[in-house]
């Protein structure tokens, strides 16, 4: 709680809040995730390991789950506790190289991405980049998930992407808001993209069209 605090005072904009987020929040950003399906499971902004933990007590072992930390100091406590664990890769670095960060890890796309990242705060090319390789991230069929205070960047988000449902956690400090999204198309961009059954199975289509 003080470390979190002490790192707010030091950089507010990338931390975002003055303390980490609570379990139920975790539990929130963590129940859309398939996990007897994933087979590749990303997380943005870690902080001191809330979402981490609640990930890795319930991914299978096989499932690679790749965690990526900017601040020095949450990413050396990230260390502490998740280093060896089975599948997890903790990751120094932005959000916004995560294709870099798959492909190192032989993937082309996240089934799951959730996010703590403070899209309110950071620098808006900041948030444009790491968007936009989100969308590349998490393709045609994977889920983006993040957690925001308010709703104020809601059209922002949804250049990128149809936000599908918005829960709200009230036993959070600020209660929070929990968005689950898949990647943004236009039914010109399935026509134009789309050629019979195969394309809906590829993943290298820039749009999603399941359930919209
Ligand atoms: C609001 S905190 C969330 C921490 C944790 N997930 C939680 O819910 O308690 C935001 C986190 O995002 C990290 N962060 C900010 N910008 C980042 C970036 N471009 N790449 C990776 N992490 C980043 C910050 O260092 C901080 O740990």
């Amino acid at each position: 709680m003080w470390k979190f605090l002490r790192e707010y005072i030091k950089t507010p904009n990338t931390i975002g809040a003055v303390a980490p987020s609570s379990r139920h929040l975790a539990a929130a950003m963590t129940a859309w995730i398939d996990f007897n399906k994933a087979k590749c499971i990303v997380e943005y902004g870690a902080g001191t390991g809330i979402f981490t933990r609640e990930v890795c007590a319930k991914k299978r072992p096989g499932t690679v789950y790749i965690v990526i930390e900017q601040n020095d100091r949450f990413y050396s406590m990230l260390q502490k506790q998740f280093h060896g664990v089975p599948g997890v890769v903790l990751i120094h670095g932005d959000a916004g190289n995560v294709c870099n960060f798959l492909k190192k890890q032989g993937f082309s796309h996240a089934d799951h991405i959730i996010s703590g990242l403070p899209f309110t705060s950071l620098p808006e090319p900041v948030s444009r980049r790491i968007l936009s390789q989100t969308q590349k991230a998490v393709g045609a069929k994977g889920v983006f998930t993040t957690f925001q205070y308010t709703l104020l960047r809601r059209q922002f988000l949804e250049e990128y992407f149809n936000i599908r449902k918005i829960v709200r956690i009230w036993r959070n400090l600020p209660p929070a808001y929990v968005l689950n999204m898949k990647l943004k198309c236009s039914e010109s961009d399935i026509n134009v993209t789309m050629n019979g059954p195969q394309a809906a199975n590829s993943n290298n289509i820039n749009c999603c069209w399941e359930g919209l």
